[in-house]
C-alpha cells in the first residue's frame, strides 16, 4: 500500500460495513466519514472489508487485483482470499478480502431465512486475513482500528505477535452484540488456548469477540461520552460492565461526527427543494412532498408530522411506538415510519398501518433516498431508544431543522438540548423508557410547534450545531498516541 506522506501516521480501519457500498446502520455511515477526517489531519489511511457482492456490483471493475489466494485457516479449513485494492475517497484506498463464498450474498448480514448462520465463520475468516493480508501487501500500519465484534478477533491476533508495529484500538459502536462463538464452534477461533480464560475470550461458557476486542487492545473507544460511562454499568455493560470498569483507564468516549458534505439540506440532491437556516421554504415542499409520498391523507397535511428512520430491532424502542400509538394519533399528528429489521416488529407496525392507514405511512425495507426525505419533510423525529450508543439521526435531523424528540440516553443525551436543561434548546427528551414519559416529551414538542416563534428558533440552533469530523478525529489522534507508546514498550 502507499503510505506517501513518509512521517505521517498510518492508520488501518478494519470493519464489517462502509457506506454508501454496503450499509446496515451507523457503522458505515462512521467507516465513510472518519477516514476522510483522518486525511485531512495528515494521516495516511486506509480502509479494509469483506469484498460483499454489493460492494463489487457498486464498483464495477474500478478495482484492482493486488494479491491473489492467500491461505486462510479457519478451524480445520483452509479458505484463500483474493486482495482488491480500489477508491473509498480521493487517496483513501479500500482494501478488500474477496472469499465469494462467504462474502458474493444477496445481503450483508442475513438473508430470507434469518441472520446467517455462519456469520460467526466468516468474520473470524475475515479478521484472520488482515495479518496474512498486511504481512504479503508489506504493509505496517502504525495504528489498526477494529469495530464491533465482526473484527475483534484482530486484537488478539496482533497480541500474538503477527503485526508488532501496529497498536491495536478497538471502537464499540454497540455493546449490545456480543460476537458469541459457542463451545463446539470454538475451533473456528484458531487462537492458543490461553487465550480461552475468563481474563480471555471466555463469557459465561462461550467465548465472545467483542471481548476479545476489549481485552487485547491497546485503547477502547466508544461512540459517545455517555455511553462509556453507562457501559459500566450492569444496565447498559450487556454482562460486560465488569470488563469495562476493569479497563475504563483505557476506555474513551469519542462522539461520532457528520459528514456535512454529504447531509447538508442546501445541497442534498434528493429532496424535493433546498433550504438553509434563515430560509425554511423548501423545508414545506419537502414535507408535502413527503406526505404524498407516504400515503398521509389530505385532511392531516396541515398537522404535526412525526419521522422514524430506524433499524427495526429491541434496541429502537419500537415497542414504545407501537404501544403509545392511540395516544400518539389522538393528539391529531401523523407519522412516517422508514425501518426493516425483525419480523416481529415489521408485522407490529404493519397493523398499526392497517388501523391508521390515513395518518400513519410505513414503508418496510432500506431505502437510502427516502431516509434524507423523511429526515427533511417531517416537523419532529422521534428516537425512543433503549439504549444508543451514538445515534446519528438526530444529529441529521438536527441539521435539516427536524425536532429531534429522543429518549435521553447514551450520545442521544449528548447532542440534544432539553429547554428543561438549557438554553438554546435544540429538541426534547424523556427519561424513562415508558409511554407516560415518551408522551409527555411529545406533547411538550407540540406545545412549543405552536409557538410560531419559538419553533423556528429552535430548528434554525438545531441547523447551526456543530458536530463536524475534525474535533472527535482529534481525539482519536491522542488516543492513538497513547496506544503507540503503550504497543511499543509500557503495559496496558
Ligand atoms: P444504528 O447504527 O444503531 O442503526 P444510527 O443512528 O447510528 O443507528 O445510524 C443509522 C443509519 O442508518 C442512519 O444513516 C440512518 O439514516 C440509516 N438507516 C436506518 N434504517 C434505515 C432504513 N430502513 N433505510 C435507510 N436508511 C436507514
Ligand atoms: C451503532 C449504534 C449507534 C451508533 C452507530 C455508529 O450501530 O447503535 O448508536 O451511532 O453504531 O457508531
Amino acid at each position: 500500500m502507499e503510505y506517501p506522506q513518509k512521517d505521517s501516521l498510518k492508520i488501518l480501519i478494519i470493519a464489517s460495513e462502509v457506506a454508501p457500498f454496503a450499509k446496515v446502520g451507523g457503522l458505515a455511515d462512521v467507516v465513510a466519514s472518519l477516514p476522510p477526517a483522518f486525511k485531512d489531519l495528515g494521516c495516511d489511511v486506509a480502509v479494509y472489508l469483506p469484498a460483499y457482492r454489493q460492494i463489487l456490483d457498486y464498483l464495477d471493475n474500478n478495482y484492482e487485483v493486488i494479491l491473489r489466494d492467500l491461505p486462510v485457516q479457519i478451524g480445520s479449513k483452509l479458505l484463500n482470499t483474493d486482495i482488491l485494492k480500489a477508491e473509498l475517497a480521493p487517496g483513501i484506498p479500500l482494501f478488500l478480502a474477496r472469499q465469494n463464498f462467504l462474502f458474493d450474498r444477496p445481503e450483508i448480514y442475513q438473508g430470507k431465512y434469518g441472520e446467517y448462520t455462519d456469520n460467526l465463520e466468516r468474520y473470524i475468516f475475515f479478521s484472520r486475513s488482515l495479518p496474512l493480508f498486511c504481512s504479503a501487501a508489506h504493509i505496517a500500519p502504525d495504528i489498526i482500528l477494529a469495530n464491533d465484534w465482526h473484527t475483534g478477533l484482530v486484537m488478539p491476533l496482533l497480541n500474538q505477535g503477527a503485526m508488532p508495529r501496529s497498536a491495536g484500538v478497538f471502537t464499540i459502536h454497540n455493546m449490545g452484540y456480543l460476537g458469541l462463538v459457542p463451545p463446539n464452534r470454538i475451533d473456528s477461533i484458531g487462537l492458543p488456548e490461553e487465550y480461552y480464560r475468563t481474563d480471555g475470550l471466555e463469557f459465561y461458557g462461550q467465548m465472545s469477540l467483542l471481548k476479545a476486542g476489549i481485552i487485547y487492545s491497546q485503547a477502547v473507544v466508544t461512540v459517545s461520552p455517555t455511553y462509556a460511562e453507562e457501559i459500566q454499568t450492569p444496565t447498559f455493560g450487556a454482562g460486560l460492565d465488569g470488563l469495562m470498569r476493569w479497563v475504563k483507564e483505557s476506555l474513551y468516549g469519542v462522539l461520532n461526527g457528520v459528514d456535512y458534505q454529504d447531509w447538508n439540506p442546501a445541497t442534498d440532491p434528493h429532496l424535493t427543494a433546498n433550504y438553509s437556516p434563515g430560509n425554511l421554504y423548501g423545508k414545506r415542499l419537502c414535507k408535502k412532498d413527503i406526505l404524498i409520498k407516504m400515503g398521509i391523507s389530505k385532511e392531516f397535511h396541515d398537522k404535526p408530522l412525526i419521522g422514524m428512520v430506524t433499524r427495526l430491532v429491541e434496541q429502537k424502542g419500537c415497542h414504545l411506538v407501537a404501544e403509545a400509538a392511540d395516544a400518539l394519533f389522538d393528539l391529531g399528528l401523523s407519522l412516517v415510519v422508514l425501518g426493516s429489521g425483525d419480523k416481529d416488529y415489521e408485522r407490529l407496525f404493519s397493523n398499526l398501518k392497517k388501523k391508521y392507514p390515513k395518518r400513519f405511512g410505513l414503508k418496510l425495507g432500506y431505502d437510502s433516498i427516502l431516509a434524507r426525505q423523511i429526515i427533511a419533510g417531517s416537523d419532529m423525529f422521534l428516537i425512543p431508544s433503549l439504549y444508543e450508543p451514538c445515534g446519528l439521526t438526530q444529529m441529521y435531523s438536527l441539521k435539516y431543522g427536524t425536532i429531534p424528540i429522543v429518549r435521553a440516553t447514551g450520545g442521544l443525551s449528548d447532542t440534544i438540548i432539553d429547554p428543561h436543561e438549557d438554553l438554546p434548546a435544540t429538541g426534547f427528551k424523556f427519561h424513562q423508557a415508558s409511554v407516560p414519559e415518551l408522551m409527555k416529551a411529545v406533547t411538550r414538542a407540540l406545545q412549543t410547534f405552536k409557538k410560531k416563534t419559538d419553533w423556528p428558533i429552535m430548528q434554525e440552533t438545531g441547523m447551526k450545531c456543530d458536530f463536524s469530523w475534525e474535533y472527535s478525529a482529534k481525539k482519536y489522534l491522542t488516543i492513538f498516541e497513547k496506544a503507540i507508546s503503550i504497543r511499543r514498550g509500557m503495559s496496558k
